[in-house]
């Protein structure tokens, strides 16, 4: 097992690691950007649909439901087409409305979720073409699927989803910039630039990576508290509910990741000195608000750590504790913002004691009901 680890005490440290090279796989041969070019063979067969759709439903359960949310962003953002983001559970017991027009996005990354499976079927039934997105080849989802797209992530043991997560928000990505470049809603050289970058990612996680002992030291200030709360605004909310995810599935303190503007209707009456707030604040179109944010929790005495973009003053002067990541367009900050939310939870959990792989109660897969 040891070797297996290759030399990482735990899986999950081993799969936020291997993070650089997952996403280049999922990359690979999939985008081309000196030509503006993103292609992706699943896709193909219904890029006529896309033209003429309606709406994008994704259905998803647990991580990859975050993952859904970030692509929600993307695809509105660039591609123009309106997303619904809906928990397989609920969704498959709606009685929803689904015609021939829809296309359903299922995200998995084991491909075999029960709820995840139910509501794919149904839709089909309904007339939808389903799209699934998932990690594990051959497994039920992609089989039930008119078409898809594989995450390429490699197998992920650790129970917490950590690569998987980063490679389904890489695929949602180029589905965006493919869409949007399929209806034209998106310029040439827009696409090269934020192509180029993309390419430029995974040097960039690896940056990211290296403020483990900062993101360590951090951990041993908060590792004690009873609750946690993660903030973020416009991609950095999911970036923040998949933050709170991770700590409570592994450390078992009580997270809730949370819109920073919704704060003032609620979590903020939980704010006192005992309180870590975690603030996806980097350099975005939500910066300025993000302080403002900051500014509140700091006058109700929370502990503030802010995600900060990589030489950032402003949140510096306000925050307990900031960690860098590397600047990069909007679009990518899911990408990089997540990496050091992974570390955190995973070294809380180690000093708390906690079995990181495998954490009490949780299952990989899910696959009953
Ligand atoms: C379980 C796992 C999670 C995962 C979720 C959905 O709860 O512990 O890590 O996000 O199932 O799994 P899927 O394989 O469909 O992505």
């Amino acid at each position: 097992e040891m070797l297996e680890k290759g030399g990482f005490d735990h899986f999950m440290l081993k799969e936020i690691y291997e993070q650089p090279r997952s996403i280049r796989d999922c990359m690979r041969g999939r985008i081309y950007p000196e030509e503006g070019k993103v292609q992706l063979g699943g896709i193909k067969e219904f890029v006529e649909k896309l033209k003429n759709i309606d709406r994008i439903i994704i259905v998803a359960c647990g991580t990859s439901w975050h993952a859904g949310l970030v692509g929600e962003y993307l695809i509105e953002e660039y591609a123009r087409i309106p997303v619904e983001v809906e928990y397989a559970s609920e969704f498959r017991y709606r009685n929803p409305i689904i015609t021939e027009k829809d296309v359903v996005i299922a995200i998995s990354q084991s491909g075999e979720t029960a709820d995840t499976m139910a509501a794919i079927e149904m839709a089909k039934e309904r007339g939808a073409t389903i799209f699934g997105i998932c990690n594990v080849a051959g497994a039920s989802i992609p089989r039930l699927s008119h078409a898809g797209v594989y995450t390429h992530a490699g197998p992920e043991i650790g129970v917490a989803s950590t690569k998987a997560f980063t490679a389904q928000v890489t695929v949602l990505t180029l589905m965006a910039f493919y869409m949007a470049q399929q209806k034209g809603t998106i310029t040439q050289s827009k696409l090269i630039s934020l192509l180029t970058e993309l390419d430029s990612i995974p040097d960039k996680i690896q940056i990211a990576l290296e403020s483990n002992d900062i993101i360590k030291e951090v951990a041993a200030k908060i590792k004690d508290s009873r609750n946690c709360l993660f903030l973020g605004r416009g991609s950095g909310f999911p970036v923040a509910l998949e933050g709170a995810l991770k700590l409570k599935e592994i450390s078992y303190i009580h997270a809730e990741g949370y819109p920073a503007a919704e704060m003032k209707h609620g979590p903020i009456a939980l704010i006192d000195e005992e309180m870590p707030v975690v603030f996806i604040a980097t350099q975005n179109s939500s910066y300025e608000k993000v302080i403002s944010n900051i500014q509140e929790v700091k006058a109700r005495k929370g502990k503030v750590i802010a995600i900060v973009t990589k030489g950032d003053t402003e949140v510096k002067k306000m925050a307990d504790y900031c960690i860098e990541i590397p600047d990069a367009d909007e679009a990518f900050l899911p990408l990089l913002a997540t990496i050091p939310l992974q570390l955190l939870s995973y070294h809380i959990a180690v000093m708390r004691g906690c079995n990181v792989d495998q954490p009490r109660n949780l299952a990989k897969s899910v696959t009953v009901e």
